[in-house]
């Protein structure tokens, strides 16, 4: 079961020495990267206090000189084009990757670790797709790969789960990592609004994206996912190895249904433990509309926050939330890892590296555990309601509740299941859904475990 081991004896950082300074080069200078150097620089002494020696950002590369004229970076001579030169500077040591994307940032990272710099990064798309090479360069270097800010941004989640728990056993973890869904799915529930309306106003509001299918459609939920789950289960996960789905298709009856049964829709990004009749442990990562009912400490995250819910087994259940974008928050990420890493640069040593040991095998979608809220429209006749629960009956599912209201000549049947196989689930209402009185099935939301 054992196929890796948690920062190998390669090169040994003995450290510089308290005093010496740590040079500091950020690449990119976004919404993030200029609040990451205006704290640096306004910080300075607390940091030098925080990390054994004085923090010098020798540069800040960015594509353009031209479009930060003026700025803070252009006012202190650090700006320049040439990313890989200013990596390749020996008196820098630590290197701040908060360009986004994948290709260029990967390139970038890699040359840095490879050359014996340590690397703080805010990229969830390029950790969560690239993080077996990354972690063996850093380990291959003896150096630092720290990327609190890659998840919920401002929330510490990454650093919990890899040092305040590696001596427990993580059963699951339950996240709304993405802000732009979670302002989209809170505003339709307090103002019964539609999903475009409420998209339209987080566009206005500069959550969402011009285009904004990474987050409606939980691909920056999946990476997160992914990056938690490696972390809580001490096994590599990607971001290929999390189902996905977004939440263009809820609608402002699925949201109104929800209330009135006590519950609210959240996008969440599920981790969890599975171990089946025999014994076998798996894991399963996920991201999709999830109900979860009103008193659920995940129900009152509302805005555009995060939250992370963690159970434990010794720890037993702990929630981390606050801010998990925009750019104070993730520079607070950012900064707290380039002082953990300045710190090993003075002193020596290194900090957690990734832990794979457990290898745990990613369980098959089809044999996850969850329940199904269904909402469908039928004929209101005879024998109808029988015909239902018998399908339900023949797929082995059993159903928790089922309710009947009257709508347009038809009958709305909403049914909640107990927990089935998720392929079992998937199938009843394939079967379902040809039946000639079944007019429509209206939803099919999952429940989150009771
Ligand atoms: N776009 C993300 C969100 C933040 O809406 O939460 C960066 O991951």
């Amino acid at each position: 079961m054992t196929n890796a081991t948690t920062n190998p004896a390669t090169t040994y950082n003995s450290g510089k020495g308290e005093g010496e300074p740590v040079g500091i080069a950020i690449l990119g200078y976004g919404t993030v990267g200029s609040q990451v150097l205006r704290l640096m620089l306004e910080n300075a002494e607390a940091f030098e206090h925080r990390s054994g020696g004085p923090l010098e950002v020798k540069g800040v590369a960015v594509s353009s000189v031209d479009k930060h004229a003026g700025s803070l970076a252009d006012q202190k001579g650090l700006l320049t084009t040439d990313a890989r030169a200013l990596i390749d500077r020996d008196d820098v040591d630590i290197v701040v990757e908060v360009i986004g994307g994948i290709d260029y940032p990967r390139e970038l990272v890699l040359n840095a670790l490879r050359n014996g710099k340590s690397v703080v990064t805010a990229n969830k798309a390029l950790v969560a797709a690239h993080s077996a090479e990354l972690a063996e360069a850093a380990d291959a270097a003896g150096v630092d790969l720290y990327f609190e800010a890659a998840v919920a941004a401002a929330i510490p989640v990454v650093g919990p789960l890899r040092r305040s728990l590696a001596g427990d056993q993580v059963q699951s973890v339950a996240g709304i990592v993405n802000g732009t869904t979670n302002f989209i799915l809170d505003a339709m529930d307090s103002t019964g609004a539609s999903y475009d309306d409420m998209l339209a106003e987080a566009t206005r509001l500069g959550y969402a994206e011009a285009d904004p299918t990474a987050d409606v459609e939980g691909y920056d939920a999946a990476s997160k996912a992914a990056i938690l789950a490696s972390l809580a289960f001490h096994t590599r996960v990607t971001a290929d190895d999390v189902h996905r789905e977004g939440i263009s298709s809820i609608t402002a009856e699925d949201i109104e249904a929800a209330k009135q049964s006590g519950n609210t829709i959240k996008l969440l990004a599920i981790c969890e433990r599975l171990v089946d009749d025999q014994g076998n442990e798996s894991i399963s990562a996920r991201v999709h509309p999830t109900l979860i009912s009103r008193s659920h400490p995940l129900a009152s995250v509302d805005k555009s926050f995060n939250a992370v819910f963690i159970e434990a087994e010794a720890a037993g259940r702990l929630m981390f939330y606050g801010n998990g974008a925009g750019g104070n928050p993730t520079a607070s990420a950012v900064l707290g890892d380039i002082v953990g890493a300045a710190r090993n640069k003075v002193f020596g040593g290194r900090a957690p590296g990734e832990s794979t040991y457990a290898n745990l095998p990613i369980a098959d979608f089809g044999d996850v555990p969850t329940r199904y809220h269904i909402d469908m429209e039928v004929e209101d006749r005879i024998g109808v309601l029988a015909l239902l629960t018998q399908i339900f009956a023949n797929h082995s599912i059993s159903l928790r509740t089922v309710r009947q209201e009257e709508k347009d000549g038809h009958a709305r049947l909403i049914f909640v299941t107990h927990t089935a196989r998720e392929r079992d689930l998937a199938a009843t209402v394939e079967e379902v859904k040809g039946l000639v009185p079944v007019k429509a099935i209206k939803s099919v939301i999952r429940l989150a475990a009771q």
